[in-house]
């Protein structure tokens, strides 16, 4: 945020408890007492909560309860200390995951695919969040590729919206991502997609829903697609897979995206959004147990002993799969299609506020998240004042605007009422901004340009270089 004089304080806005606490640079002497320890944490995440309880942060906090949060606390604390790796030592882990992977199998259509191919079965993995989830799918469609068609070189064609946790599994993995234009709704271009295939290609992504706009790929045309050419189609269900499925239920129109289309081979799902669990779990499905079998790792020659993995973590916390299966059963459809009617009602009162501010346009056909532009004002001046009422919304980019992704948090009453109202106040106060810049948002008078892109990632990597400093 800038100071008085209007410059930007990177280091002192990562680091406000600087100024409040010691700051520790190596490891005390003496143990610190657990009473003041607890103290610390105790102050600071309580500052925390206050930036979203109230109900005006989008997306991230997606149960906000804080009666459900101390009961899956509750439940991790059981087993927060138990490895999974060590399977013989938790049978109760293997349960919970199997179980977990079932019944988002079901959620997802998973009984389907053995009517296409009886040979095939639906199977997944528990992964620590969706670019796990997605970095093993990516893994997936390279050996595949690799192993039944010799492509040495891996490309994927994806829309440009595709979220970047696969343009880094590709980073790592020494794939290629095509990113393709979409179209005039956000939504996954197939016939340019279709254009950029190559024999080097191993599969098409695709999300359900995109992460700026919320809208679902036509992932029906794109199945076809994958299935004429041979290749793996990936969906992205990280953010919506949890919900869309209910929002479905209740009666909304939402396009098919799941293993009901022939041509879907792996579904990524996270259990730490929508499914309304601890941060950490996410959940990545595959068409078939053959496709799954890639991903695994088996190494018999170590000293150690024989060493297997299904996923690139290794050891990691039965507590965080204990308290997705707890999220999971307590929640029950139920659960899930009472907190989907709440969002799509608080949603579609957004929608109704905003179609009566016409210097507003909501981008692409979405459902959970409303995805904001204007073609009149300058969205960041909105931005800008909303900011200043304590509105905590996603910036996007090409075309400038910003989303916000309904969570149980703004279901509270009055939340979508005062949003609508201050987003028209917002755009009154856009329309004749008392500063030439907008102050949120994305770095602007550079959009577009390589030059403005190149600042940005330098500038993004200084944030980063902040965090693990400490004066
Ligand atoms: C559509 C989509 N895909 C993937 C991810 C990555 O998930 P994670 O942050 O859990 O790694 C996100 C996160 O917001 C997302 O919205």
């Amino acid at each position: 945020m800038a100071d008085e004089q209007g410059s930007i304080n990177i280091f002192g806005d990562l680091h406000p408890y600087n100024k409040l606490f010691d700051v520790i640079t190596k490891l005390p002497e003496k143990g610190m007492a657990e009473e003041e320890v607890l103290r610390e944490i105790t102050y600071m995440s309580q500052e925390e909560n206050k930036k979203w309880q109230g109900g005006q942060c989008s997306g991230t906090m997606y149960h906000g309860g804080m009666e459900h949060y101390a009961f899956l606390n509750k439940v991790f604390s059981l087993y927060s200390f138990v490895n999974l790796l060590q399977r013989d030592l938790c049978p109760s882990g293997t349960k919970f995951e199997s179980e977990v992977l079932a019944m988002v199998g079901k959620m997802l259509h998973g009984e389907e695919v053995g009517k296409v191919n009886p040979a095939d079965q639906e199977a997944g993995a528990i992964t620590s969040g969706g670019s796990e989830s997605i970095y093993n799918a990516m893994f997936v469609y390279r050996e595949w590729g690799r192993a039944v068609k010799g492509i040495e070189a891996p490309e994927v064609v994806a829309p440009m919206t595709i979220h970047p946790a696969h343009v880094k599994a590709a980073h790592y993995l020494g794939m290629k991502v095509v990113r393709v234009p979409v179209n005039s709704d956000f939504e996954a271009d197939v016939e340019a997609m279709r254009a950029r295939i190559t024999p080097n290609t191993v599969a098409l992504l695709s999300s359900a829903g995109t992460y700026p706009h919320g809208v679902v790929d036509p992932v029906s045309k794109l199945s076809d697609l994958a299935l004429e050419y041979k290749l793996g189609l990936h969906v992205d269900g990280c953010l919506g897979g949890f919900v869309l499925p209910w929002i479905e239920k209740l009666g909304y129109p939402v396009p098919v995206f799941d293993f009901r289309l022939p041509g879907v081979t792996s579904i990524s799902c996270d259990t730490h959004k929508y499914g309304y669990s601890l941060k950490g779990t996410s959940t990545i499905n595959f068409r078939s147990k053959d496709l799954r079998r890639y991903m695994f790792f088996a190494q018999e020659d170590w000293p150690g002993g024989l060493y297997t993995a299904p996923t690139v973590q290794g050891s990691r916390s039965a507590g965080l799969s204990a308290a997705m299966w707890a999220a999971m059963v307590t929640m029950g459809e139920a659960g899930y299609l009472q907190a989907a009617r709440a969002i799509m009602e608080t949603s579609e009162k957004i929608r109704a506020g905003i179609a009566g501010i016409p210097e507003l346009r909501i981008m692409g056909k979405s459902t959970f998240l409303v995805s904001i532009t204007s073609d009149v004002v300058n969205p960041y001046f909105v931005n800008d004042y909303i900011y200043s009422k304590g509105w905590r919304m996603n910036g996007c980019q090409d075309p400038l605007g910003f989303h916000f992704c309904i969570t149980l948090p703004q279901t509270m009453p009055g939340i979508a009422e005062s949003f609508v109202r201050d987003l028209a106040d917002g755009v009154t106060f856009a329309k004749d901004p008392p500063y030439d810049t907008p102050k949120t948002g994305y770095l602007y008078g550079f959009g577009g340009s390589t030059e403005g892109r190149e600042m940005l990632r330098q500038g993004m990597k200084g944030y980063v270089e902040a965090w693990y400093e400490y004066e």
